[in-house]
C-alpha cells in the first residue's frame, strides 16, 4: 500500500515536472533570463571574446514614397530583418516538449548597434519590433519596419529619363571587423523579386534591382551596402514639359507664314517662360552637370527670342526702306518748292526777300498753282514715278530675301538641335 502511494506521488510528480517543462518560465528559467541577468543585455553574445559575432542582415522595400530632387533626399519604407547567433541561449528542444522559438522583449537581451550612414529621417518614423525571436539552435532575429528617409546624390542628367542609384549603407558604431561581422543573408536577384511583391504603392518610380556590396571601411568597420536602382516613369514629364514645349516651337515655325508676327511670338515667348519656372521648381540647382531637361528648355526659350528679335528687325528694316522712299520724295517736294520760291522771288523782285510769310503760301500766282498740281501728281501714292519708287522696292525686296533666308538657317538649327538633344536623351537609356 505504502510502496503503491509511493509510485502514485512518483507518477504525480514526475506529471508535474512534465507539466511545468512544457511551459515557457521553464526555458526562461533554464536560460536564466530575467530582467536582473544584466549579463546577457550587456555582453556580446559569445563564449570566447574575440570570436566574431556574424550578423546577417537583408532588407525588404516595401514602398517607395518620395524622391525630392531639391533635396536631394529618397523616402522609402523598409524592412530590416537582422539574425545573429547567441551562444548563451541554446537549449535542446526535446527537453522542453519540443519548444524551439522563444519571442521574448528585445530589452532583455544584447543586440547589435547598426547604424545607416545615410539616414536624415526622424527618429520617431522606425517601427522597432519590441520581440525578438530566439531559436534553439541560439539564432536570434529582429525585424524593424523603418520609414527612412536617406541621402542620396542624384545624376539628373537624364531627367526625367532618368535611373537613380541610391547607397543605404550599414554599419556597426561600436565594434570593428574583427567582433562584427555584417553579412548578407539572401541573394540579391530574389532580394529584388521579394521586394516587388511586397510593393504597396511605388509612386512614379519603379524599382529595377537592389544589389549589395560588403566590405571593410577605413575605420575598420565592417559595411553592407545595398544599392537600390529606382527608374522614373517619365509620362507626366512628357506630357507636361516636353511636349508642350516641342508643339510651342513647332507653333513658332509656323509663325514665319503669318503677317501679325510679333504679338504671337511675344505669346509663345511667355509660355516658354512659364514652363521654365515649372521646370525650375523641380530641379534643384547644381552647376556640375546641367540636366538636358534644362538645356532642352533654355534652347528652346533662346530659339524663340531668336525669332522674336528677327521679326523685330525685319519691321524697322521695312520701315526704313518705305520711309528712304518717302524721305526721296518729300525731298523732292521741298526742291521744287525751293525752284517755285526762286521763280517768285524772280517776278517780284528784290523787295519779295524781304517778306518771306508771304512766299510761303502757293496759292499766291496762277502759275505755282500748276506747279504745285505738278507736284500733287507726283507724291500721290497711285502714280508714283518710277525712278523715285526703285530703290525701296529694291530693299524691300532684300528684306524678304533676309527674311527667307533667316527662316530657312532657323528650320535647320531647330530640326538638329532637338535630333540632337533627344538622341543624347535616348542613348542607352
Ligand atoms: C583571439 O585573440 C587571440 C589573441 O589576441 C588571437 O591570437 C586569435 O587569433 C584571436 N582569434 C580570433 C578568432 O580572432
Ligand atoms: C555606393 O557604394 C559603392 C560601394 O561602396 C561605391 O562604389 C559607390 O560609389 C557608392 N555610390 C554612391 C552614389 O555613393
Amino acid at each position: 500500500m505504502a510502496a503503491l502511494t509511493l509510485t502514485l506521488l512518483a507518477l504525480v510528480g514526475v506529471s508535474c515536472s512534465q507539466a511545468s517543462d512544457c511551459s515557457y518560465s521553464a526555458l526562461l528559467n533554464h536560460l536564466k533570463l530575467d530582467a536582473t541577468n544584466s549579463g546577457l543585455q550587456i555582453e556580446r553574445p559569445v563564449k570566447n571574446w574575440n570570436t566574431t559575432t556574424e550578423v546577417q542582415l537583408e532588407i525588404i522595400l516595401s514602398s517607395i514614397l518620395d524622391l525630392n530632387e531639391k533635396l536631394q533626399t529618397v523616402t522609402i519604407h523598409i524592412y530590416v530583418k537582422t539574425y545573429w547567433t547567441n551562444e548563451h541561449l541554446i537549449w535542446d528542444p526535446s527537453e522542453f516538449c519540443g519548444l524551439n522559438l522563444l519571442t521574448i522583449p528585445v530589452s532583455l537581451i544584447w543586440v547589435p548597434d547598426i547604424a545607416i550612414q545615410e539616414d536624415a529621417s526622424d527618429s520617431t518614423n522606425s517601427q522597432d519590433d519590441p520581440l525578438v525571436s530566439v531559436f534553439s539552435n541560439g539564432k536570434v532575429g529582429v525585424v524593424n519596419r523603418l520609414q527612412l528617409t536617406y541621402i542620396c546624390k542624384f545624376d539628373l542628367f537624364k531627367f526625367p529619363f532618368d535611373t537613380q542609384t541610391c547607397n543605404i549603407t550599414f554599419s556597426s558604431l561600436n565594434y570593428d571587423a574583427n567582433l562584427l561581422k555584417l553579412v548578407k543573408s539572401t541573394n540579391d536577384s530574389t532580394l529584388t523579386k521579394l521586394s516587388g511583391l511586397n510593393m504597396l504603392t511605388e509612386g512614379e518610380w519603379k524599382l529595377v534591382s537592389i544589389k549589395s556590396i560588403s566590405y571593410t571601411s577605413l575605420t575598420q568597420r565592417s559595411t553592407l551596402v545595398y544599392q537600390i536602382s529606382l527608374k522614373r516613369k517619365p509620362f507626366l514629364y512628357v506630357v507636361n514639359l516636353i511636349l508642350p514645349l516641342l508643339f510651342l516651337l513647332v507653333l513658332d515655325l509656323a509663325s514665319f507664314f503669318i503677317s501679325e508676327k510679333l504679338g504671337f511670338q511675344m505669346t509663345i515667348l511667355l509660355s516658354v517662360f512659364v514652363l521654365l519656372k515649372i521646370l525650375k521648381d523641380i530641379l534643384p540647382s547644381t552647376e556640375d552637370s546641367l540636366p538636358l531637361m534644362a538645356v532642352y528648355c533654355v534652347s528652346i526659350f533662346t530659339l524663340v527670342w531668336i525669332n522674336l528679335l528677327e521679326t523685330m528687325l525685319i519691321g524697322s528694316l521695312k520701315d526704313v526702306a518705305c520711309c528712304v522712299g518717302e524721305e526721296r520724295q518729300n525731298a523732292e517736294v521741298v526742291k521744287v518748292k525751293e525752284q517755285k520760291a526762286d521763280n517768285r522771288n524772280e517776278s517780284a523782285g528784290v523787295s519779295g526777300t524781304d517778306k518771306p510769310e508771304e512766299t510761303n503760301s502757293p496759292l499766291d500766282l496762277p502759275g505755282d498753282r500748276q506747279k504745285l498740281k505738278f507736284i500733287m501728281d507726283r507724291t500721290k501714292p497711285g502714280q508714283k514715278a518710277p525712278e523715285t519708287q526703285k530703290n525701296p522696292s529694291n530693299r524691300l525686296r532684300w528684306v524678304k530675301i533676309f527674311d527667307s533666308v533667316f527662316f530657312i538657317l532657323y528650320f535647320t538649327v531647330v530640326v538638329f538641335s532637338q535630333v540632337f538633344l533627344f538622341s543624347l536623351w535616348k542613348s542607352d537609356i
